[in-house]
C-alpha cells in the first residue's frame, strides 16, 4: 500500500483537521518527538480561535518538564497553580493555561502524587462537565496511573465528545508497566486522531490492535519501518521519528520532521 507523505508544515498548516469534542493520542518511546508535534498542534488549533473562546489546559504532573516550559510562551499559554485560572484583569488573554501544581516537596511521594493528582483531577472535571474544552496531558502515564486519573481520562474519552471536551495525550509505552499498570485501552479506541512514532517493541505493538477500525498487522508493520532522524538539538542529538497519522474515518499518512 502506497502512503501519502506530508512534510510537517503541510500536516500542521493544512492537513490535521480537528473537530471540538475529538480526541487525539499519540505515542513513541521517549525523546522521538511527541511534545513537539503535538504542542505545534496546540498551537495551529489554538491560532482558529479567539484567546479564551476554546478553554485549553495543558496537565503538568511533572514538577520541571523542558518541552512544556519552552512551548508555554510560544503558544501564548499562562501558567497557573490551580484551577480555575485566575481572571485575566489587564492585558491580553492567553491563548490557554498550563496546570502546573505546586509540589509537596517535604511530602512522600505517594502523598505528593495524590496532591498533584487532586489538583489535576479538579481542573479536569470543570473541563469535562463545562465542555467546550480541549485538555492535553503530555505525560498520560504519569497522570493517569502515578496520579491516580485513569477514571477521569476514561469518562473524558468515552463521555467527552459530545460534551465538546476534548483530550489529548501523549504516551511514551502503551504497554505500561508492570510494577504500577497502564494507562486506559481507551486512549488508543476512542480518539478520532492517532499518532505513532517508531517502535521496534512488540509489546507496545501488540496493543495497537485495541485502536479498532484499522488493520493491527499493517499498522504495526509500518510502525516499525518508520523512519527516524538523527537530528542535533540544543540538549544534544536526537533520533526524532516521522509518524504515521490516523484519522479514525479511515485516512492515513506519514508525517515528516
Ligand atoms: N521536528 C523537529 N524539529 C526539530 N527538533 C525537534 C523536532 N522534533 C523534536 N525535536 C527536538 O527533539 C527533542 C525531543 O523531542 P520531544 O521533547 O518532542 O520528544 P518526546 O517524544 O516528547 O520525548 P519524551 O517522551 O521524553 O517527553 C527536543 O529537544 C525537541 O525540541
Ligand atoms: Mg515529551
Amino acid at each position: 500500500m502506497r502512503l501519502a507523505r506530508y512534510d510537517r508544515d503541510e500536516f500542521v498548516g493544512h492537513r490535521f483537521d480537528w473537530q471540538r469534542g475529538e480526541h487525539l493520542y499519540a505515542s513513541e518511546p521517549t525523546q522521538q518527538g511527541k511534545s513537539f508535534l503535538l504542542n505545534q498542534l496546540v498551537q495551529r488549533v489554538l491560532s482558529d480561535y479567539e484567546p479564551g473562546d476554546l478553554r485549553f489546559c495543558s496537565m503538568m504532573p511533572k514538577p520541571r518538564d523542558p518541552a512544556t516550559s519552552e512551548w508555554m510562551p510560544r503558544i501564548g499559554l499562562k501558567e497557573t497553580h490551580r484551577w480555575p485560572p485566575p481572571k485575566t484583569v489587564f492585558g491580553q488573554k492567553p491563548a490557554g493555561h498550563v496546570l502546573w501544581p505546586r509540589h509537596l516537596v517535604n511530602a512522600t511521594p505517594k502523598d505528593n502524587r495524590a496532591h498533584v493528582g487532586g489538583v489535576l483531577r479538579t481542573a479536569m472535571k470543570d473541563l469535562y462537565w463545562g465542555g467546550n474544552s480541549l485538555t492535553f496531558i503530555d505525560d498520560a502515564h504519569i497522570a493517569a496511573v502515578l496520579c491516580g486519573l485513569n477514571p477521569e481520562i476514561e469518562e473524558h474519552l468515552t463521555a467527552g465528545g459530545g460534551m465538546g471536551a476534548s483530550l489529548w495525550l501523549a504516551n511514551q509505552k502503551p504497554s505500561g508497566s508492570v510494577a504500577t499498570g497502564s494507562l486506559t485501552t481507551f486512549a488508543y479506541s476512542a480518539p478520532t486522531h492517532l499518532l505513532l512514532g517508531h517502535d521496534p517493541d512488540e509489546r507496545n505493538l501488540k496493543r495497537l490492535s485495541e485502536i479498532g477500525g484499522v488493520n493491527p498487522d499493517l499498522i504495526a508493520d509500518i510502525v516499525r519501518n518508520l523512519p527516524v532522524h538523527r537530528i542535533m538539538t540544543q540538549g544534544g542529538p536526537k533520533n526524532v521519528s516521522e509518524k504515521l497519522y490516523i484519522h479514525k474515518l479511515g485516512y492515513m499518512c506519514v508525517v515528516g520532521l
